[in-house]
């Protein structure tokens, strides 16, 4: 397992009380062990007008508000100035770099990560230049605000900090890491609606439970994410396994 021992999350988001959301669980533990921390910034508290106005009409015309540059680059500069670890602003759009593992697993070399949670059209474009950072998607579809992609990132990559999930073996055989859909899990009654737990998961014998298990996860990977396997390198090993899989899938 890579990534730093603690990680910190600065969010820059009209909608704090969101983040509540993820206080449970997996990343509820990591807080309360303080192996991450938390911090919402709202740029609506960084406005100097009475009002507090943080968008304003976009110029050119058409539909919606735009976030102004003023309050969210103060609401970051605030966040940076809290603490001096090394920060990466991350930009939650639309327009953004695809997440996926590897980018999850990059994130999580960062000390501290610098949220800027989106709404309305979006945010005026100079702050990217003013405020350099990278930009994430977290799928090609709209969401009405950062905000959940900005949960999305910080579940995701607090998973993969050591000591976060007890059990770091669960982590490493989960999809995605070594580049395969996990292998299909069960669990008690061993029979149910007729359907039965695959008798090689009850026999005790490690090795032949290993060889059904990366099978799986190999023909499971092929039926489902094809393009998942044209990206990794198969040994002759993982070879033979996945044409028996295929061959079992065409035997009957
Ligand atoms: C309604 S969206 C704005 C979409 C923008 N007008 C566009 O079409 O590119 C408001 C905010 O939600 C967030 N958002 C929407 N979809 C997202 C996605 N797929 N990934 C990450 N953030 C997203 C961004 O922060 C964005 O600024």
């Amino acid at each position: 397992m890579i990534g730093v021992d603690s990680m910190r999350f600065d969010i820059v988001t009209l909608f704090p009380e969101m983040f509540a959301a993820i206080d449970y669980g997996v990343v509820g533990r990591a807080k309360e062990n303080d192996l991450i921390s938390l911090n919402c910034w709202n740029p609506r508290d960084y406005t100097k007008d009475n009002y507090h106005k943080i968008d304003d009409s976009p110029y050119g015309g058409g539909p919606g508000m735009v976030m102004m540059v003023p309050p969210l680059q103060a609401a970051i500069q605030a966040a940076r100035k809290d603490d001096g670890a090394e920060t990466l602003v991350v930009y939650l759009t639309p327009q953004g770099k695809l997440l996926d593992h590897d980018l999850v697993m990059d994130l999580t070399t960062k000390k501290r990560l610098i949220l800027v949670s989106g709404r309305y059209e979006g945010i005026d474009e100079r702050l990217m230049k003013i405020e350099p950072g990278i930009e994430v998607s977290i799928g090609d579809y709209v969401l009405s605000g950062g905000e959940l992609a900005s949960m999305v990132i910080i579940d995701a990559v607090t998973r993969q900090l050591p000591g976060v999930v007890g059990d770091a073996g669960s982590v490493e055989q989960d999809s995605f890491v070594g580049g395969l859909l996990d292998y299909p899990h069960y669990t008690r009654p061993e029979e149910i609606e007729g359907y039965k737990v695959p008798a090689v998961l009850l026999s005790g014998n490690h090795a032949e439970i290993d060889h059904f298990r990366k099978k799986q996860a190999l023909g499971r990977t092929w039926l489902k994410r094809p393009e998942l396997l044209a990206k990794i390198e198969l040994t002759a090993a993982d070879r033979m396994l996945l044409n028996e899989f295929i061959k079992d899938q065409t035997s009957f």
